[in-house]
């Protein structure tokens, strides 16, 4: 089956090795096993549980216990309804390996992770996209989307926390997206990786799958918990879609690591903990990209409300693919260009990570914006 290229997997695999200050990176700080278990306490009865497993396939659709954590981070769902996937990238497209079918009606919320357009297209959907606006804070236009989503809808494709962005949608609008997804008995996949990370108030945005019966929740250990390299998501929906998804996953997945399974669930029970690490990190590197941005002229942020990244726009004649290649060419400062992810003219900056690295850099493309 033909897709499109995944633009952002792209540029990763051609810039981020010969990156000098990496400000692409989606991640906060990863964590090492030491480091988590030095969080999670109970070090040597943690290590000798995990090295006296059998390593068989555990648990099918993940163990109980990674299931229960999993379940407390939302307000009404239990571990019947929660299945366990290869990241958030798993569980996106086994969602939509499920549901879509060729010629059916998607409406996809851009920007976005690209999977939420261009599978759906090569599924054989046709794909109604709804552009965010920087003049809305980043946030859907419901008048807008009304229009495109018709009776016959079949799913809204977005994510929230935003990746670029960082917007945050409001409870009382999530309420409102979901009755326009009821009139046409839509499914909503909400892509909710950053969920977890908002940045103010309670770290839990609320989740499209406690609120509506068809709304299909996604996560996974890679960016709330630091642990990108246990390639550990989930699913979260009704337990009649969950058996629709178990039924594709039978013949993808079988099971996921159980190493990865234990360490998840770990690292889930002490949630707590961890996002208050991952929060106060993420303010020290949003101070510094906001204090940086309000003294650039050539730059205007939408201050982030949630998750990890922004998405600026720049004042420079150069497209952003032109602009990020040069940059990094002159001076191994790696950012994502806008045009990746369908948005010229805007850049998208990761800030959860090495904060030296992000004062420096933002300091050298300062320097090199001038030029122009
Ligand atoms: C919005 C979004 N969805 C999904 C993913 C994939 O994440 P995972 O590591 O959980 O597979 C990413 C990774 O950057 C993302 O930003």
């Amino acid at each position: 089956m033909k897709i499109d290229k995944f633009k952002v997997e792209d540029w990763f695999n051609k810039y981020e090795k010969d990156a000098l200050y990496d400000l692409a990176d989606t991640c906060v700080d990863s964590l090492s096993l030491e480091e988590l278990l030095s969080i999670t306490g109970d070090r040597q009865k943690n290590l000798d549980e995990v090295f006296n497993r059998k390593l068989n396939y555990g648990d099918i659709h993940g163990s109980r216990r990674l299931k229960q954590a999993i379940a407390s981070m939302y307000q009404h769902q239990n571990s019947e309804n929660i299945t366990i996937t290869h990241g958030t990238i798993g569980a996106n497209h086994l969602v939509m390996l499920t549901l879509i079918e060729p010629d059916d009606k998607v409406v996809s919320i851009i920007p976005t992770y690209q999977q939420h357009y261009s599978i759906p297209k090569s599924f054989g959907g046709h794909v109604n996209i709804l552009y965010l606006k920087e003049e809305n804070n980043w946030l859907p236009d419901l008048e807008e989307l009304e229009r495109l989503v018709g009776t016959d809808t079949k799913i809204i494709c977005m994510n929230n926390p935003n990746n670029p962005t960082g917007a945050v949608i409001p409870e009382e609008m999530l309420n409102k997206i979901v009755d326009i997804a009821k009139k046409s008995n839509a499914y909503i996949l909400c892509d909710e990786v950053y969920r977890g990370l908002n940045h103010e108030g309670n770290p839990f945005t609320i989740s499209v799958a406690d609120i509506y019966d068809k709304g299909i929740s996604t996560g996974s250990t890679s960016k709330v918990f630091s642990l990108a390299g246990l390639r550990l998501g989930w699913i979260a929906a009704n337990e009649d879609i969950i058996t629709q998804i178990n039924n594709q996953r039978e013949y993808n997945t079988i099971s996921v690591g159980i190493l990865d399974d234990f360490f998840a669930s770990l690292a889930i029970e002490n949630k707590d903990k961890i996002i208050k690490r991952n929060i106060e990190k993420i303010k020290i590197g949003k101070k510094i990209l906001t204090d940086w941005a309000s003294k650039e002229p050539k730059v205007h942020l939408v201050i982030p409300q949630g998750g990890t990244t922004a998405f600026i726009r720049y004042y420079a004649p150069l497209s952003s693919v032109e602009l990020c290649k040069k940059l990094q060419e002159e001076t191994g400062v790696m950012i994502l260009p806008g045009e990746t992810m369908e948005y010229d003219k805007y850049l998208r900056i990761g800030y959860g990570n090495n904060f030296e690295q992000l004062k420096t850099a933002l300091e050298i493309f300062s320097q090199w914006l001038s030029k122009f």
